[in-house]
Order: structure tokens, then C-alpha cells, then sequence
């Protein structure tokens, strides 16, 4: 489609997802070619744009919002963790697991026995399956190579799936994620590794959209993490951080020091943190998928963030071991019943939210004029069904980038 060509969406209900939560009955949307041009009530479309579309698509009546956001994922790996989770379910722990050589470094064996084609293709299955739920933007994270030319293969994967699909992908280092068998008992030679070697050589080679760390009594303590922090914002690269998982160790604290997009999981985390975060500017990515699966009982503090104000996001954390699942609108349903959002919370939690969280606010997330043309159609009598459903998907058709690329109106 050339890039000033206009359609005219219409017949529709708009949840917009901005700042007001607006919702807008007997709406219609104008693209110009990949971005939003007009969305408002059909009664009010000026007459020089309807003129003007090319082509006229009637949505029937349908609920459209913005392209759904997954802002934190793990989704390129090999093989399965299935065994663990069965040795879990007979009582085992996650930590005990991981400090046994297994956990992340089970992931880290087959992801680096594995040929980036084999990446690929183990991974797209589950890039389809999110995409087939309306979700238009992935965050992917690399973590399974744990040596330069691994964590560069995951990275490449991730970059050659969002020229495949319809998708838009941003990639996280997420070297830090466990110490590997190279550097076993040798934390702070690895972290300097990867802030000194890997670090500027992936970044310069364009692989690095974010850095992340696993900051936890299992992964990097506080002055581990700080050193690649400082080392990822002396390249401009924003940084994020899987803070508060398992236990508090101040990796919030510490994160909001550098102006993190996000930190995720949060499970314990208290009031300090959610008002660390918001005067930040941080979001609070939860991810319920990985609370159910590790059978975790302390939860993040939603109350809290709620009267702090901090913008809450939530995310699939698709991975093998914590979260081997790909459905974000699992997981939104799932922070509604277990964390207690409303369904309110919840919508922009997976919209506008989740693209703060990436920094992509003013990009995607939000059905404005300037945004993306990314959307989503979705056969259902309210937007209120998004977060209901558990497991049933209502998607009927996707726009990216103003092209229809699921389904048919
Ligand atoms: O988000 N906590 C660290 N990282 C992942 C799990 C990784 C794994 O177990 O493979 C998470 O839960
Ligand atoms: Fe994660």
C-alpha cells in the first residue's frame, strides 16, 4: 500500500486505550497508509476523508482496539523444560531445581546445541500462536546462549522472525541471566564480560533493542546488576529488570535509579517499590502465567501500585521453565482473578501500558492519529470480554501496519 493511501474502517466500536479509557460507539477509523489518521464517531468523519478512502472496509458492528503488546517474552529457545515441571509437581522447587545445574541452564544446553535454524523454527509455532491472538508487538529476550555467539544466534532468531511475520519485535540482552558453566564461580568476571565484550559488539551490530538482568539470589545481586546497568545507559541503551521474583534483594530500587522501562514479576516487591517506579517513570510488567506455574503464593503488590500510580503492564514471560505458555489473553485474564486487576487495568495493561514498557508510548498502543495502524477486531459484544475468556480467543481479524494481515473483517 502505498504510504498515502487512505481506508476508511468503519461501523465499529473503538476501545481507543488512552489515557481516558475512552470508548467510542459507532466509530470509525481512517489510515494513511501505515499510521492512524482520524478515529472518532462516524457522524463526525469529515467528508474530505471519506471521499478520499480508497477502500471502505465495514467491521459490522465490531469491537476494535489497538494491537495487543506483549512486552515480555523469552519465546526463542529449544527444547521443553516438561520434565522439571513434572519433577515440580512432585514437590521439587524452582530454586532447588537451578541450583541442582538445571532450570535456565537445562534451556542453555539445548538452545546452544541447537542451529539457528532449528531456533527458528522451534520458535515460530509459538510467535503464530501469540500473533493469533491480535498481539502486533513482541518483546523477546535473549538468555539461553550465555556465550557471545549463542546470545547473538538468539538475537538474530528474534530479528529474522519480525521480518517473517507480521510483527513488530524488539529485542532485550538478557545475557545476565544465570552464570554459565564458563564463568562457574567467577559472577563478576561474567558480568564484566558481557558489559565490556558482548554488550558493545551485539549492540553495534544492531541485535540490542534493551539490556535486562536477572537480579535475584539464583541470578545477579544489586552490584553485579548495577555495573551492567551503567554499562547498557553509557551505550543509550534503556535497561530493564526482572526485579523481585523470588525474594527482595532492592533490584526495583536499584532499577529505578537508572530509569528503567520496566521492572517484572514484582511478586516481592511492597509500597517502596511501586512509588520507586512510578517516580521513575517505570512500569510494573506482572506476569501471572509464571506466579501459576511456580505455584507462588505471595503476589505483587497491586493495591499498592494502584494507589502509587505506577502503570501496570502484563506480559506471557512465554519461556520453558517459569511460563511455558502463549497466550496473552491467558495471562490478562489471569492478572484479573489472581492479582486482582479490573478489566479496565487489565486492557491497558496489554496496550498502552505494555508499550511503555518497551518505550514505544507515541508508537503503538493507543488508537490515535500519528500511531500505528495496528488493530485488532475482536468478535465480541464488549472489550470487557478480553479479560473474561479463559483460554477462548475471540480474535476475528488483525490490521498491521494499515494492511490486513488475519482473518477478514
Ligand atoms: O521470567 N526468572 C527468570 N527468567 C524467567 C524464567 C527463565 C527460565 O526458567 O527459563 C522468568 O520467569
Ligand atoms: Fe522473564
Amino acid at each position: 500500500m502505498s504510504a498515502d493511501t487512505l481506508a476508511l474502517w468503519r461501523n465499529a466500536h473503538v476501545a481507543t486505550c488512552d489515557a481516558h479509557d475512552t470508548r467510542i460507539a459507532n466509530a470509525a477509523l481512517v489510515t494513511r497508509g501505515d499510521r492512524i489518521e482520524w478515529v472518532g464517531r462516524e457522524a463526525e468523519l469529515p467528508e474530505g476523508l471519506r471521499v478520499q478512502a480508497r477502500a471502505v472496509w465495514d467491521l459490522g458492528g465490531a469491537w476494535v482496539t489497538p494491537g495487543l503488546i506483549d512486552c515480555h517474552t523469552h519465546l526463542v529457545f529449544a527444547g521443553t523444560r516438561a520434565a522439571e515441571y513434572a519433577q515440580r509437581l512432585r514437590g521439587l522447587s524452582y530454586e532447588a531445581i537451578a541450583r541442582s545445574g538445571g532450570g535456565i541452564l537445562t534451556t542453555v544446553r539445548a538452545t546452544r546445541a541447537a542451529s539457528e535454524q532449528q531456533l527458528f523454527d522451534a520458535s515460530a509455532p509459538r510467535l503464530a500462536a501469540l500473533l493469533a491472538e491480535g498481539v502486533t508487538t513482541v518483546e523477546v529476550k535473549s538468555g539461553y546462549g550465555l556465550t557471545l555467539e549463542d546470545e547473538a544466534k538468539m538475537l538474530r532468531v528474534a530479528r529474522e522472525l519480525a521480518a517473517v511475520f507480521p510483527v513488530r519485535i524488539r529485542t532485550t540482552l538478557l545475557a545476565a541471566h544465570t552464570v554459565p558453566p564458563e564463568f562457574s564461580g567467577r559472577a563478576d568476571e561474567y558480568i564484566d564480560t558481557i558489559a565490556q565484550v558482548w554488550l558493545p559488539q551485539l549492540h553495534a551490530a544492531g541485535l540490542v533493542d534493551a539490556v535486562d538482568v536477572f537480579c535475584e539470589r539464583i541470578g545477579f545481586d544489586t552490584t553485579q546488576s548495577e555495573r551492567l546497568l551503567r554499562a547498557a545507559r553509557t551505550l543509550g541503551l534503556p535497561v530493564k529488570m526482572h526485579a523481585e521474583q523470588l525474594s527482595n534483594i532492592g533490584a526495583t530500587r536499584l532499577a529505578a535509579r537508572y530509569g528503567a522501562l520496566s521492572c517484572d514479576h514484582l511478586e516481592y516487591a511492597s509500597a517502596e517499590e511501586a512509588r520507586a517506579l512510578k517516580d521513575s517513570g517505570g512500569v510494573a510488567v506482572l506476569l501471572p502465567v509464571a506466579f501459576y506455574c511456580l505455584g507462588e503464593t505471595h503476589r505483587p503488590p497491586v493495591a499498592e501500585l494502584r494507589a502509587a500510580g505506577t502503570a501496570m503492564a502484563v506480559a506471557s514471560d512465554c519461556n520453558p521453565g517459569s511460563a511455558p505458555g502463549t497466550s496473552l489473553l491467558l495471562a490478562l485474564n489471569m492478572s484479573t482473578r489472581l492479582f486482582g486487576l479490573t478489566a479496565e487495568e487489565g486492557l491497558a495493561a496489554v496496550t498502552a501500558q505494555a508499550a511503555r514498557a518497551l518505550g514505544l508510548q507515541g508508537v503503538v498502543g493507543v488508537l490515535a492519529p500519528g500511531q500505528c495502524a495496528d488493530f485488532v477486531i475482536w468478535e465480541v459484544a464488549g472489550v470487557e470480554e478480553l479479560s473474561y475468556w479463559v483460554g477462548h480467543n475471540r480474535c476475528r481479524a488483525v490490521v498491521r501496519g494499515g494492511s490486513l494481515v488475519r482473518g477478514s473483517p
